[in-house]
C-alpha cells in the first residue's frame, strides 16, 4: 500500500493512498484534521472523491463509460432499460427469471393512487413538469411502504425501487396530459416499459397511439444511456439527503431538483431554446460562438463541456447515430439538427473549445430526439429523471450497504468577522446617533 507524505510547517504526516480496480488512485485524507489540524478545500468537489463505488466507471480522457463493467455501447445497443435497471441496482444482469418478475413488478406498480390525481388539479397547466415531478415523488411516501432509520434497509428498498422507476414514467406522462387539458391516459399491462410511457403522453380517445417499434427502441437507447453517471451534481445530492436516513422517495426528491439545473440536466432543455433561438432570431453560429466564448456574458453553450468527459461524450455520439436512424426511418426534416452540426462543426474548429476539451455531451443530441418523438421541451429534463431514476437508486442503496455508514457533513473555512460583542456594537451605534 503507497503512502502519501504530506509536509506541514516542517512537520511530515503519512496518509494511506487506495487505488481502485481501473487504477485510479486516492489519498485517503479521513485521518487528516485529526493527525495535522487542517482540512482540505476543494470548491466544486473538482478533487474529491465522495465514495467508493461499484456501480459506474468514467475515463473521462478516454471517453469510456461502464456500467457494472459493461461498455455502455453494448448495454445501450442489447439491453433493455428495464434490464439495466435491474443490473446497476442489483449488480448483475438479470436471468430470465429475474428479469420477467422485476418486469411484472414493474408493470403492476405502473398506476398511481387515485388520491394523487387530484394533486395535478392544484398545478396550474402551466407549471414545468420537473416542480410537478419532484412534488409527486416526495409525495408518494405518503401513499406507499417506505422505511426510516429503525429499519434501516428493510424488505420495502426492492418495492420503493418498483414503485419509483415504475410511477416516475404516469406522474411523467401526467403532467404533460395536464398541460394540454387531455384526459389522462392508463398505463396498459401489455406495453413494455418505454412503449406504455409512450402510450400514456400520446394515446388519446379520439386518436389511438400506436407504439412504433424503433420509438421505442429509440427512447429505451435514450432511458439506458441516461441510467447512470456516477457521482454527478444529482447522484451526489441523493446520496448525501439520503445520508441523513431520510426516505428513498424523499432522496430523490432531492436529486429530481438537483438535475433540474441548466448547468445540469436541464441543459437538454437549454439546448433546445439555444437552437430554436439561432433559428428564429437569425442569430448566427459565429454569433452564438463568442457570446459563450465573452467572460462578460453568462451565456454557455448549452450541450457542451463537461467535468469529467475531456473527449466526446460517448452517449453523444450514441444519440448522434440516433437522430440520423429515426430521421431517415421517418423522413423528419428537422432544421434544429442542421443547426447544431453545423454548431458542433464550428466548436471543433474553435481553439477556446478545443483548447479546454469542450467537446458535445449527453444533452447536445438528446433534446433533438425527443423533440423527433413529439416530446415537448419542458419535459426533456423529466425524461432525463426517467433515465437516471436506476442510478440514483442504485448508488443511494450502494450507500447504506456501506458500514460504517456515516451523514455526508462538509467542513469549511470560515472568513467572516472574528469575535465582537452585541453590546460593544450597541454603544458605538449609539454614541453615533
Ligand atoms: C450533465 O457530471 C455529470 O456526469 C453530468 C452529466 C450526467 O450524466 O449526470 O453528464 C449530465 O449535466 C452534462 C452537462 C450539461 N451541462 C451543459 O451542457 C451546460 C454547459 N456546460 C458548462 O456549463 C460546463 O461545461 C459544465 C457545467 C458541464 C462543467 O463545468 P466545469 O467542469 O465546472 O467546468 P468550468 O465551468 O470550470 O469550465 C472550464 C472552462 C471555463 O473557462 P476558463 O475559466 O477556463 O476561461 O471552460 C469554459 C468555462 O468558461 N466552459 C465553457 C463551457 N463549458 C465550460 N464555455 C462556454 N460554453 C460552455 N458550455
Amino acid at each position: 500500500m503507497n503512502e502519501a507524505i504530506l509536509n506541514l510547517n516542517g512537520k511530515d504526516f503519512t496518509l494511506p493512498t487506495i487505488e481502485g480496480t481501473e487504477g485510479e488512485k486516492a489519498i485517503d485524507i479521513s485521518s487528516l484534521r485529526n493527525i495535522s489540524g487542517y482540512i482540505t478545500l476543494d470548491p466544486g468537489y473538482q478533487n474529491t472523491g465522495s465514495c467508493l463505488s461499484a456501480i459506474t466507471f468514467i475515463d473521462g480522457e478516454k471517453g469510456i463509460l461502464r456500467y457494472r463493467g459493461y461498455p455502455i455501447e453494448e448495454i445501450a445497443e442489447n439491453a433493455t432499460f428495464t434490464e439495466t435497471s435491474f443490473l446497476l441496482i442489483y449488480g448483475h444482469l438479470p436471468n430470465d427469471e429475474e428479469r420477467k418478475a422485476f418486469s411484472l413488478r414493474l408493470t403492476e406498480a405502473s398506476m398511481i393512487h387515485k388520491d394523487m390525481l387530484r394533486f395535478f388539479k392544484g398545478f396550474p397547466a402551466t407549471s414545468h413538469p420537473m416542480a410537478i415531478l419532484s412534488t409527486m415523488v416526495n409525495a408518494l411516501s405518503v401513499f406507499y411502504p417506505s422505511f426510516y432509520s429503525e429499519d434501516f434497509m428493510s424488505n420495502t428498498f426492492d418495492e420503493m425501487a418498483t414503485v419509483l422507476i415504475s410511477k416516475i414514467r404516469t406522474i411523467a406522462a401526467y403532467s404533460y396530459k395536464h398541460s394540454t387539458g387531455e384526459p389522462f391516459s392508463y398505463p396498459k399491462h401489455d406495453l413494455r416499459y418505454c412503449g406504455n410511457f409512450l402510450n400514456m403522453m400520446f394515446d388519446s380517445p379520439v386518436k389511438p397511439y400506436i407504439v412504433e417499434p424503433e420509438v421505442e427502441k429509440a427512447l429505451n437507447i435514450l432511458l439506458v444511456l441516461h441510467a447512470d453517471h456516477e457521482q454527478n451534481c444529482s447522484t451526489s445530492t441523493v446520496r448525501l439527503v439520503g445520508s441523513s436516513m431520510v426516505n428513498l422517495y424523499a432522496s430523490i426528491c432531492a436529486g429530481i431538483c438537483a438535475l433540474w439545473g441548466p448547468l445540469h440536466g436541464g441543459a437538454n432543455q437549454h439546448v433546445i431554446e439555444m437552437l430554436e433561438n439561432i433559428q428564429n432570431k437569425g442569430l448566427s453560429i459565429r454569433q452564438c460562438i463568442d457570446r459563450a466564448k465573452d467572460k462578460n456574458n453568462k451565456f454557455r453553450l448549452f450541450g457542451f463541456g463537461h467535468r469529467v468527459y475531456k473527449n466526446y461524450d460517448p452517449r453523444a455520439k450514441i444519440l448522434k447515430k440516433q437522430c440520423n436512424i429515426i430521421f431517415e426511418k421517418f423522413s423528419i426534416k428537422e432544421p434544429l439538427v442542421d443547426i447544431a452540426l453545423e454548431l458542433e462543426e464550428a466548436v471543433s474548429r474553435d481553439d477556446y473549445f478545443t483548447e479546454r476539451k469542450l467537446f458535445p455531451n449527453v444533452d447536445f443530441y438528446s433534446g433533438i430526439l425527443y423533440r423527433a418523438m413529439g416530446i415537448p421541451t419542458n419535459m426533456y429534463p423529466v425524461m432525463f429523471a426517467i433515465g437516471r431514476m436506476p442510478g440514483w437508486i442504485a448508488q443511494w442503496k450502494e450507500m447504506h450497504d456501506t458500514i460504517p455508514f456515516k451523514i455526508g457533513r462538509p467542513r469549511q473555512i470560515y472568513t467572516g468577522s472574528t469575535l465582537r460583542n452585541y453590546s460593544e456594537t450597541e454603544k458605538e451605534k449609539k454614541s453615533s446617533y
